[in-house]
Parts: C-alpha cells; structure tokens; sequence
C-alpha cells in the first residue's frame, strides 16, 4: 500500500489521524479551511449575541447571555488552536478574516432586532450548530474531534438557555407572542442555509464523506433540524415560516420549501445586512487588543529568560 492507501485504510478502521501522521494536503488544507472558518464563526457569532447583553430584561436572562458569549470565545480559541497542529499560525487565520478571504458561517450577518433573536439564535442557531457539530466529534482528525466533544456540551446549555427564553415568551403578552414570532419568521431561512449549499452543489462534502471528516451530508443534517424543530415549534406555538412544511409518510420525514439559494451567496459573498460592520469590530478589536498580545509576550520572554538564568 501507498502513503495515500496507508491513510485511507487508517480512517476506513477508525483510526484517528494525529497531527504528527502522514496525511494527504489536501486533507490538512480542507481540515485547516473548515477548522478556521468554524473558530472564526464562533468568534464573529459573539457579536449579534453581544448586543443584547446591557439589554437584557433581567439579571437572570444578563448572567446566561454572558455566560453563553463567553463560551463562544473558548469555541473559538480550542478551534484556533486545532488548526494550529496542522501548521498554520493563528496570526495568518486572523488576517483572512479580517481581509475578507476566509469565511464564518453566514448567519452571523444579520442583526439582532430584539430580545426574541437571542431565543432564536439559542434555539435555531445553535440547535442547528448541535446538529452539525455532534457528528464533528468523530470526525477523523483527533484535535477537532477532541475539541468538539466540550464544545457540544456548552452548545446543548445554549440551544436549551434559547428555547427556555422562547418559551417563556410563548406564555406571555400578546405583545411578546408576537415578537417571539416576528423572528421565527426572521431566523428560520437563515438558519437552515448554515448546512452549507445542498449536496448536489456542494464542492467539499464526497471528500469529507470520505475521509470521514463529515459523517453526514449538508442535505442529511438539515433534514433532521427540520424534523426536530418542527415538534419543537409546536411547542412553543410558533408557526415556521415554511407554507410547504408537510409530513411525507414515504419518505418518514418532513418535506419543506425551496431555500433562497441567492440570498445564501450574496450573504456569503459579504453583501448581508452586517457583513462589514462584523468585520470592521473585529478588525477594531484586534488592533485595540494589541497591547494585550505584547504584554503578554513580553511577559513570556521575561519568564523565559529568568528560566535560563536559573538553569
Ligand atoms: N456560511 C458561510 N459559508 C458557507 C456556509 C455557511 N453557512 N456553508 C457552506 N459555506 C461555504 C463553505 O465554507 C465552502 O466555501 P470554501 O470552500 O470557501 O470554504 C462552500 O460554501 C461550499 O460549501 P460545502 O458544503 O461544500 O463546504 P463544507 O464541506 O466545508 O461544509 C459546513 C460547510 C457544513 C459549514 C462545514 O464546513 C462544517 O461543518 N463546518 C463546521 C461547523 C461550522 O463551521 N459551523 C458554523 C457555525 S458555528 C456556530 O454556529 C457556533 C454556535 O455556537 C453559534
């Protein structure tokens, strides 16, 4: 068997790639791809979560909006740090996100209206970041894997933290039935597209079916938000904003609408409602948080230095 044989047997039997294994470029250029652009969405998702944190309309809902931004980041720092082990410095994944050549998941383009969003985004958002992410803990490469296995048990306190606040929205006034519904309708489509294009229009995902980084497809994985959400909308007495939402019998799954696949490219293609303005506060948070990064550094190489005199 060749190198490449050699690997592919290794995934075929369930065996995790490590950083230090051989490994096909292509596999360590399509894991460095999607492992940056996953940290950076986790980054980038703090921000439409943080506008509502001085907003919130009780001490109790402030502690677990913060509690919940605050996990993003640590999301994105394990990430960061997956991609690492596979060569690339976290100062070069910085710059394309900052310069606009690397992506972040699409749906962190578009606003926070108000206090219901941050119940959608729990309940959607990160239901379908779930949905995606728990297959991830398979995933072939071993840091990623690793990475994602704390990442989902902080995700499922986010998913339920959203839909309790839905919940309790559902209970209330007319004025919050409404709201609560007034963004359903707004984060419904949205949230459907984070699966990524659908599989005949999808570049990436035979090969990451075959090296076993996917273990599902984009289409497979949001058949199943549909199903869940589906009931769990009835809970809440929320109608999804998807006339052709039906039960099909044959196919013991629910059938739903055509997705706006041109509203999913103009976002991606940084022409949603908030594409600059997210990457203007990042690009203003890292300049603004240089001095952190040389103290830090300065502080390293005083520790150091003090370690040799000492040796
Ligand atoms: N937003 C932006 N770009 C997207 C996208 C989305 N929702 N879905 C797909 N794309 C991009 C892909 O990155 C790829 O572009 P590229 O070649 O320049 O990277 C192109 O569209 C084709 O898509 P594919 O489906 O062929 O690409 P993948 O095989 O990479 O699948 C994916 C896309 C399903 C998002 C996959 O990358 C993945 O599973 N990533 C890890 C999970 C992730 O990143 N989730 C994002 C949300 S994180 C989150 O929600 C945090 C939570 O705490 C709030």
């Amino acid at each position: 068997m060749n190198l490449e044989e050699k690997f592919q047997s290794k995934v075929d039997q369930e065996i995790k790639i490590e950083p230090k294994d051989w490994m096909p470029d292509a596999y360590r250029k399509t894991l460095i791809r999607q492992i940056s652009q996953h940290a950076h969405s986790e980054i980038v998702g703090m921000l439409p979560e943080g506008n509502w944190i001085t907003r919130a309309p009780s001490l109790r809902r402030k502690v677990g909006l913060i509690a919940k931004v605050q996990d993003e980041a640590g999301h994105g720092l394990y990430l960061y740090a997956a991609a690492e082990t596979l060569g690339v410095e976290r100062n070069t994944l910085f710059e394309q996100l900052h310069d606009g050549s690397a992506k972040y998941s699409s749906i962190f383009n578009y606003p926070t209206l108000s206090w219901a969003d941050i119940g959608s985004i729990g309940w959607l958002v990160d239901g379908a970041a779930i949905m995606n992410q728990v297959p991830l803990c398979r995933c072939s490469f071993g840091p990623y894997a690793r990475a994602m296995v704390r990442v989902c048990k902080e995700e499922s306190f986010h998913q339920r933290q959203g839909f309790e606040i839905l919940l309790a929205l559902s209970k209330g006034t007319e004025a919050q039935k409404a709201m609560l519904q007034e963004s359903v309708n707004r984060w419904w489509w949205p949230s459907m597209m984070m699966f990524g294009p659908s599989d005949a229009d999808s570049p990436h995902t035979a090969r990451s079916m075959k090296w076993k980084i996917k273990r599902f497809t984009n289409d497979e994985l949001r058949q199943k938000f549909v199903d869940v959400c589906y009931e769990q909308a009835k809970v809440l007495n929320v109608t999804l904003p998807d006339p052709d939402i039906k039960w099909n019998e044959e196919r013991g799954h629910f059938d739903y609408g055509e997705i706006n696949w041109d509203e999913f490219w103009d976002v991606v293609k940084g022409n949603g409602p908030c594409n600059k303005q997210r990457i203007a506060t990042r690009v203003k948070a890292h300049e603004e948080g240089a001095w952190v990064r040389e103290a830090a550094m300065a502080y390293a190489e005083k520790q150091e230095q003090r370690k040799n005199k000492v040796a």
